[in-house]
């Protein structure tokens, strides 16, 4: 049976958890995990009790029931569909993990052709989305126009709009998958004033996004296969990582019956954020700052000091209190990179390997359990590669596009799924009678 068959209902475990509370007790069933953290259903707390948990950026709550993705966040463990990451990363390529992701299974080679083809088939965006672009000032900032232009899908592609039918939910997910490359590269190329470079079918996916990236019509350019490869392991990296803040972003809108085309640029709006998909960008500015490896003591005791607001950005994750096996591949992969192309002495890596060296063995930072994450070392890669700081965060949505679409699917079949609605806990004014104007 696949992976990814259809999420019935959690299995109950023998346990329950029982709550007391103004002499009332009532009790929760768990349910356990195939891997990680059992849960307690409160879903009847409050028709028992009258009260709501209360658990702000919901450090203690499972928002649904997956089979995509897990993480040990102690052990420093990241799987697809139950395969490690830097298996995948080192083994397969974008389009095969992407399979994977939507569909539980690694393709075979048959599965693998058919696949590749329906998304090559996809990556062209309808001709008048280009006058989308036209709207925007050349100096936005891309992540600006990818949340409007991926948003904007929903009023070109209307056969793909009907989340109930499931031929429709895979065309969507297929369009977005397929497209994001290329509305990525025509936000990149509008910045820069360069004509828009249309798709090349006989390029694999990466292949055909660096193309889309830096080639012109005025003469031939021939993507480098180290770097092309390079690019595909970090998508690779970045396309799932279970119910973070921009997929659980994307849950949320679709769980309201949201077209999927306008719950990706929700959840490209949440990736924007330095603390979350932002944070390569923000990276690459702190090293700038930083500038020399000499400055590194400094900037140190400017973050310890709370009241400098300073992050060391790059370092620091919610479910990580391990070293993100992510940074791992993408540290070795930079080196690859800065050795492929020439600037293995890239100070801007000198300075991020003192950086971490320095972190790692800093009470600070150890007693938090601050390690690097996904975002400390994939900025320099990208920067060696020519690429500007401003599209790191949109190579991000490129990648995890994929997770998103899968997870958006796994809710949309779940028999589960209900609107979102958290409630709250209320602390404003008590009712008082109302005041007219010329009395306040
Ligand atoms: C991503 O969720 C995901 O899976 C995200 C992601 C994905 O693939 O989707 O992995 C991608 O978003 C990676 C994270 C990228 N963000 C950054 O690198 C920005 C810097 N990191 C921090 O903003 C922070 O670490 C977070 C937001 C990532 C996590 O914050 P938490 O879990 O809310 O942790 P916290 O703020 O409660 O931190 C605990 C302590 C605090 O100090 P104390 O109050 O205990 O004294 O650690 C400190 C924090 O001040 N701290 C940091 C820090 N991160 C946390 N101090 C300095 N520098 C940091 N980076």
């Amino acid at each position: 049976m696949s992976a990814a068959e259809k999420i019935i209902a959690p299995a109950p475990s023998k346990k329950a958890a029982t709550l007391s509370v103004d002499g009332k007790t009532v009790s929760f069933p768990i349910y356990d995990a195939v891997e990680g953290q059992s849960v307690m259903d409160i879903s009847k707390l409050y028709a028992e009790t009258g009260m709501f948990t209360y658990d702000p950026g919901f450090v203690s709550t499972a928002s649904c029931e997956s089979k995509i993705t897990f993480i040990d966040g102690d052990k420093g463990i990241l799987r697809y569909r139950g395969y490690d990451i830097d298996q995948l990363a080192e083994k397969c390529d974008f389009l095969e993990v992407a399979h994977l992701l939507l569909n539980g299974e690694l393709p075979n080679k048959k599965q693998k052709a058919e696949f590749d083809r329906a998304i090559t088939l996809h990556t062209m965006v309808h001709e008048q989305a280009h006058f989308l672009f036209r709207g925007f000032p050349r100096a936005s900032h891309p992540m600006a126009i990818m949340v409007g232009a991926t948003a904007s899908l929903s009023a070109f592609y209307h056969d793909s709009l009907d989340i109930n039918v499931a031929d429709q939910r895979e065309l969507a997910a297929y369009r977005l998958i397929a497209k994001m490359p290329t509305l990525a590269a025509m936000a990149y190329k509008y910045s820069i004033g360069q004509p828009f470079i249309y798709p090349q079918n006989d390029l694999g996916f990466t292949e055909n996004f660096l193309n889309m990236m830096f080639s012109t019509p005025c003469e031939k350019y021939k993507v480098n296969p180290t770097l092309a490869r390079a690019m595909d392991k970090i998508l690779i990296l970045h396309a799932d990582h279970e119910q973070n803040a921009s997929t659980s972003t994307v849950r949320l809108a679709g769980s309201s019956g949201a077209n999927p085309f306008a719950c990706l640029g929700a959840g490209i709006a949440s990736l924007w954020g330095p603390a979350h998909g932002g944070a390569n960008e923000a990276v690459i500015d702190m090293l700038q700052e930083i500038g020399d490896v000499k400055n590194i003591p400094d900037f140190i005791k400017k973050v310890k000091d709370k009241q400098s607001g300073v992050k060391l950005m790059g370092f620091g994750h919610r479910v990580y209190k391990n070293y993100d096996p992510r940074a791992k591949v993408l540290h070795s992969t930079c080196s690859e990179v800065l050795k492929e192309l020439g600037k293995i002495d890239e100070p801007l890596l000198k300075i991020a390997v003192e950086l971490e060296r320095i972190a790692l063995s800093d009470e600070y930072f150890v007693e938090r359990k601050l390690y690097p994450n996904v975002d400390f070392y994939s900025g320099i890669i990208y920067r060696a590669m020519g690429i500007p700081s401003k599209m790191f965060t949109v190579l991000f949505a490129v990648a995890r596009t994929v997770g998103w679409v899968a997870q958006w699917k796994e809710m949309m079949e779940d028999p589960k799924t209900k609107i979102g609605r958290p409630r709250q806990l209320f602390t404003g004014a008590s009712p008082r009678g109302f005041v007219p104007m010329e009395k306040r």
